[in-house]
């Protein structure tokens, strides 16, 4: 809901309210929270002044006028001077409408456009709020319009700017590295600013632009619709507010807006809840119902196999065939052929570009395709479009399409540069090569992968500090193309595993990679950490061979399989290697899978423990209505003596009554109790048992996992009867 209430303006969700006020010709947050019933007595938290000391909390801040903290935006004009003083316009509810090339929300119509104006350079500030009812979400989305006659340069220009009372928070990111992304990692907000971004061009493994500031009783949850590089700055002030600014990394940002141009910041997303369990709820729901779209949006997702771990790129067409064959035998559904089938690629050395058929090793791609199909499996490709080996004969004809400096040595990444998609030509040659390989092999899913950091960054037509977004810009442009041409083909993100697990990705492809680390015990904290943003039906999660390739660690494969329910099911190994045991093994988890994938995939998650922050770990998947529910609960250390170790379930329905059910090693699912979900949970149960399943000797670095389903309870006609 979206009014206009005399000088105030109210947004509202489901459960949240936000009120801007205006005052004169500027603007306020009044509030951001819990949803009011009733907006009578808006006047008693009005903002006594507008000295730097107690200036009401404001929407974004410009240099030059008396606030002295981080600002939103910085513009340079032509003179070199950089102070603004933009005021309030008009402010009008009017339809959500962007021409900008930047992937966005859909499935709200409407929005609250405010537009400020800096009267002596003409420029226009343009903010829409748009409220997600369904998801308690709220979009800002800021542009910058330069009606004056001369260009001036952004130094920077965020997408969004949140500011709260108080300074006691803390301030929650989401940090790693390749294989062990988005761990979390919280502290309190310190005097100062406390920065979180991404400098490598994407928006990293290393920190996520999702971020958390939270207290007792309260919690914001941020995100960018963006895959680039950027920024969020957390800023406690002497006044006691706290500031949030989240948008493009301004480091090596510089564009020249000229005159009659407009700038659009990607979109930023704004969440409110009383708790950070709230927050992840909310971006979950706001994730599956406005982000993720297409053909695919809130459609069960196949179970695959991929070849990767299992031949790496020593593979020919009978080998394939050979691992397809066992992985239809077990009842997955979709094969995807990775790395290695074009070009000359028998190694990470060369042929990225050569996107065509490498017939020795495939034996003819479409042939083999058809040989997929004719299995009862659906084929999917691995491509990474972005890159450019030297010895390629794409470079060969074309060493210009490689992102480098004149006159410098690259740096190369796993060998290989990568391709200048800021060039249009660029694009059209990546558009035409991943049709074209879609098309020869009918693919039904697309593996996009992006193996390395952006550096050397250099386009002849473009300037330096305008490269990392064009870049980004460009990438989006041909991402659009390519999933208006293939509305069928689901495709997945990859970037060296989770390198670019962003909502700007998950706009045009509905899944990520998560890592490549498919350690059980690891991937608990990988899948955790990510799942605070971002949902099941968006995490690749595979069972990979033990031990595994990563760590060299080893766990069961049932330990490996109630993992991997935490995401999207695939198996990454050479499945001809498995014994009839094994095999058998997994033909029983991918129907357990298949049975209950919709709640899996879909049903509302919510985090059991914290981790191994707090010695044990989990997640419960609930379905809409509570009805069904699938948890997996792990434990990795197993102390001697006295063991308490307890899962309290959430998300269950208090009023139903649950047939529980575990599962059983062998995959044979053990009917333990009826019980009722409040019960279960306040209540919960008792792990003492976790630790018998999992034989110590058998593993190098134990994870001791329970797997439940929670089935609503329906006595039937015969029991009653008896009663
Ligand atoms: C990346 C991906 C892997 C695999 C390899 C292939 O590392 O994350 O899953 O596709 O590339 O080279």
């Amino acid at each position: 809901m979206l009014k206009i209430k005399g000088n105030y303006f109210i947004l509202e969700t489901e459960h949240v309210s936000m009120v801007v006020r205006a005052v004169e010709e500027r603007t306020e947050y009044l509030y951001f929270g819990e949803k009011f019933a009733d907006y009578s007595g808006l006047e008693l938290m009005h903002a006594e002044g507008n000295a730097p000391w107690n200036a009401p909390l404001s929407l974004f801040s410009q240099w030059g006028k008396t606030d002295f903290r981080e600002p939103s935006f910085l513009v340079r004009f032509a003179d070199g001077s950089c102070a603004c003083d933009f005021r309030l316009k008009s402010a009008k509810i009017v339809k959500r409408d962007f021409a900008d090339g930047l992937p966005r929300p859909y499935g709200e119509e409407k929005c609250l456009r405010l537009e400020f104006t800096d009267a002596p350079s003409k420029l226009k500030l343009t903010l829409t709020y748009t409220p997600y009812a369904d998801s308690d979400a709220f979009c800002v989305a800021a542009s910058l319009f330069n009606g004056g006659k001369k260009s001036v340069v952004l130094e920077n220009f965020a997408s969004a700017q949140l500011e709260v009372w108080g300074r006691d928070f803390d301030f929650t990111t989401f940090d790693g590295t390749w294989a062990c992304e988005r761990t979390k990692h919280k502290r309190a907000l310190a005097y100062g600013k406390f920065e979180n971004a991404s400098y490598t061009g994407s928006s990293s493994a290393f920190h996520n632009p999702f971020v958390m500031l939270s207290r007792e009783g309260e919690a914001y949850g941020v995100n960018l619709v963006y895959s680039g590089n950027h920024r969020e700055i957390a800023e406690t002030d002497d006044s006691g507010r706290t500031r949030l600014i989240a948008g493009i990394n301004p480091f090596c940002f510089n564009w020249e807006l000229g005159a009659g141009e407009t700038f659009y910041a990607p979109e930023a997303v704004l969440v409110y809840g009383k708790t950070e369990e709230d927050v992840s709820v909310r971006m979950h729901r706001f994730v599956n119902r406005h982000i993720v779209r297409g053909k695919w949006s809130k459609k069960e997702r196949p179970i695959l196999v991929n070849n990767w771990e299992g031949t790496y790129f020593d593979f020919n067409e009978k080998k394939i065939l050979d691992i397809a064959k066992k992985g239809a035998e077990v009842g997955a559904e979709l094969f995807v052929l990775d790395d290695g089938w074009f070009g000359k690629r028998d190694s990470d050395t060369c042929s990225l570009g050569d996107w065509f058929d490498y017939t020795e090793k495939t034996g003819g791609l479409d042939k083999l395709a058809d040989k997929i199909r004719a299995l009862g499996l659906s084929f999917g490709i691995w491509v990474e479009p972005e890159m450019i080996s030297e010895d390629s004969e794409l470079y060969r004809k074309h060493p210009d399409y490689a992102m480098k400096v004149p006159r410098r040595e690259p740096t190369r990444m796993r060998n290989q540069l990568m391709i200048n998609l800021a060039d249009p030509q660029v694009q059209g040659f990546v558009f035409r090569a991943v049709s074209k390989v879609i098309t020869q092999c009918r693919a039904a899913y697309v593996k996009w992968d992006y193996n390395r950091h952006m550096t050397d960054c250099f386009d002849k037509n473009t300037r330096g500090g305008e490269y990392y977004h064009r870049y980004i810009l460009g990438l989006y442009s041909v991402l659009q193309k390519l999933t208006e041409r293939f509305p069928n083909v689901l495709f997945e993100s990859c970037a060296s595993g989770g390198a670019r697990f962003d909502l700007g990705m998950l706009c045009y492809m509905p899944q990520t990679w998560t890592s490549d680390n498919t350690d059980a015990r690891d991937r608990i904290t990988i899948q955790s950490g990510t799942a605070y943003a971002y949902p099941q039906s968006t995490m690749g999660a595979h069972v990979s061979a033990s031990p595994n390739h990563q760590t060299g660690n080893s766990n069961p494969l049932e330990t490996r399989f109630r993992v991997a329910c935490g995401g999207l099911l695939g198996y990454e190994s050479d499945l001809t290697k498995c014994s009839g045991e094994e095999l058998s093994a997994i033909k029983n988890q991918i129907a357990f899978y298949k049975k209950h994938r919709a709640v899996i995939q879909y049903g509302q998650y919510y985090r059991l423990g914290d981790s191994f922050g707090g010695d044990w770990s989990g997640f419960i998947s609930v379905a809409e209505g509570g009805a069904k529910a699938v948890s997996v609960v792990a434990v990795p250390v197993k102390r001697t003596g006295a063991s308490n170790y307890r899962a309290r379930f959430k998300g269950l329905d208090a009023k139903t009554v649950y047939r529980v059910s575990l599962r059983e090693p062998s995959g044979i699912m053990k009917e333990i109790c009826v019980a009722g979900g409040d019960l279960l949970n306040k209540g919960g149960v008792n792990l003492d048992g976790i630790f018998s399943e999992t034989n110590p000797r058998e593993v190098s670095y134990p994870l001791y996992t329970r797997m439940f389903v929670f089935e609503k309870f329906v006595k039937d006609k015969a029991e009653k009867k008896a009663k």
